[in-house]
């Protein structure tokens, strides 16, 4: 059903910081900072010859991100993103399952305009996991 990683998620607390560490330290290619305000985050890509890299700062009160921030003030991998071809025929397999899908369970549009869903942490060895259709 998984098909290729197409990014990893840290949540930073300032983007324009992260965003000169992996642009100046570590020479990779940066995006310009792009509003997601239906996600309650600001977000750079980090362009790698295989995958990306999203850099997320907290957007707004609410942003799902900020108390992963409480928690981890320095910063932190939030999450990793895998491509499925059917995102609807992924989620109702996951939910025969028994794993748990976060929201309402419909697709929202992701930051690069595709479906995205988000899955519960506890179900997935501890970690958040967002299925993008590819
Ligand atoms: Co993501």
């Amino acid at each position: 059903m998984l098909g290729r990683l197409n990014h990893v998620a840290i949540a930073v607390p300032d983007l324009a910081k992260g965003a000169d560490v992996y642009r100046s330290m570590l020479g990779a290619k940066v995006s310009a900072p792009q509003v997601e305000a239906a996600h309650g985050v600001t977000v750079v890509f980090v362009e790698l010859p295989n995958t990306k890299i999203e850099l997320l700062e907290p957007l707004g009160e609410n942003s799902p991100i900020r108390a992963f921030l409480e928690k981890n003030p320095s910063g932190g991998i939030h999450h990793v993103c895998y491509e499925v071809e059917d995102i609807l025929v992924a989620r109702d397999h996951l939910k025969a399952q028994g794993a748990r899908v976060l929201g309402d369970g419909n697709p929202k549009t992701g930051a690069h305009g595709k479906p995205v869903l988000f899955l519960h942490p506890k179900d997935f060895c501890g970690t958040l996991v967002e299925l993008e259709q590819a």
